[in-house]
């Protein structure tokens, strides 16, 4: 069923899920399109980003952020048009990024909207490189990680949303980068399109002998984005005075214990100690979100040079939004994931 005026559909988180989640833990329902009162608008979701955070608001854990309730709307980030408005700063047909969730329509009083230029080219960049994970990868590397010309910066899911501008941006100072991302297709990309100086497959039986040959050097910066087997080949080779932006940990999203073997804890302990390594997590919006417009004019500046790669991959249709989310957590994706809802205009 595609978008219209007059119904909203809506993905519902319909049970938690134990482990990955299946198509079982959501469920669509459908209502009327809602009506903006004085000083509100309605937003029509054109846009909807896919992330790895939404796992993590499924689950009832103690968190960051409040859990989605059971038969509530799924949230995520979007870019919609503004089809109505009561609202003095909105007109009909802005387009504007918003946190709809995983619905057709939303009722705004504004706060918390970001307009966006009318002529932008490709207003679904504003979820990805000019957007979230772009603050993310921006702020992460630079600001934690701190990356010095001639180090080596080492970044998994490296041809993912955040992974692949952290590699670029640290090619950008001058650093050796080397990706690592599932299969041989995302590694090529990442070498031949992204320009890393090399990408290793995390599928291959001996990615730590790979890892130790790509760094000769040891390495200087590490950004996290998967945690489990991939930080076990990452850590024996992290240099005196590393750095280790905690960004995330997707391996580990759909754990439902802890990973088999011995307790790593003192181990890891002892060596921050003895090597003065500093390993800081961070959550983008709290921690940066005051500097979204220092970095996004940096980020156009770099988009308008041609020194940034970005790819999207775009998958059509709300009832594309739950398997494609799920493959997001298999590694299925292939660049920024993002569902388009509905199109530009509705006739
Ligand atoms: N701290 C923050 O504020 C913040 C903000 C945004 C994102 N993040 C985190 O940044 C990370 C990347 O997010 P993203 O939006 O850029 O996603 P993404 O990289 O576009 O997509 C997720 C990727 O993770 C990899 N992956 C999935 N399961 C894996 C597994 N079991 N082992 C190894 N890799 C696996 C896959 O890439 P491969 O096929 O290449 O392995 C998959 O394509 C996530 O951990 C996310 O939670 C944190």
């Amino acid at each position: 069923m595609t978008q219209t005026r007059h119904a909203n559909r809506q993905i519902l988180l319909a049970s938690r899920p134990h482990g990955a989640p299946t198509t079982e833990n959501f469920k669509m329902r459908q209502t009327d399109t809602p009506k903006p009162n004085r000083g509100e608008v309605l937003l029509r979701t054109v846009f909807l980003s896919l992330d790895p955070y939404m796992r993590g608001r499924m689950s009832d854990a103690k968190s960051y952020a409040e859990p989605v309730a059971l038969n509530a709307v799924m949230v995520g980030g979007t870019v919609c048009r503004v089809e109505e408005s009561n609202h003095a700063d909105y007109q009909e047909g802005d387009w504007v990024v918003s946190f709809n969730g995983w619905q057709d329509y939303n009722i705004s009083d504004g706060v918390g909207l970001l307009k966006l230029d009318s002529d932008m080219a490709n207003p679904s960049s504003a979820l990805g490189v000019l957007g979230m994970p772009g603050l993310t990868a921006y702020m992460g590397l630079l600001d934690i990680g701190q990356p010095q010309a001639g180090e080596t910066v080492v970044v998994a899911a490296a041809t993912g949303a955040v992974g692949s501008l952290v590699g670029q941006i640290a090619k950008l100072k001058g650093c050796k980068v080397i990706g690592i991302a599932g299969g041989a297709e995302k590694c090529q990309y990442a070498v031949e399109t992204l320009g890393f100086d090399a990408c290793l497959d995390h599928h291959s039986d001996d990615l730590a002998v790979q890892l130790a040959s790509a760094c000769v050097e040891g390495i200087d910066v590490y950004f996290e984005n998967v945690g489990g087997k991939v930080f076990d080949a990452v850590f024996p080779l992290l240099n005196t005075k590393a750095r280790i932006p905690l960004c995330g940990l997707v391996s580990q999203y759909n754990a439902t214990e802890l990973p088999a073997g011995p307790d790593c804890m003192s181990a890891l302990m002892g060596t921050i100690l003895i090597k003065r390594m500093k390993m800081q997590g961070f959550i983008v919006f709290d921690d940066y979100g005051d500097r979204y417009n220092e970095f996004k004019e940096v980020m156009v500046k770099w988009l308008d040079e041609g020194k940034i790669q970005h790819k999207e991959h775009r998958v059509e249709g709300l009832d594309s939004a739950v398997p494609s989310f799920i493959g997001l957590l298999e590694g299925k994706n292939f660049g920024k994931l993002v569902v388009r809802v509905g199109p530009d205009s509705l006739a």
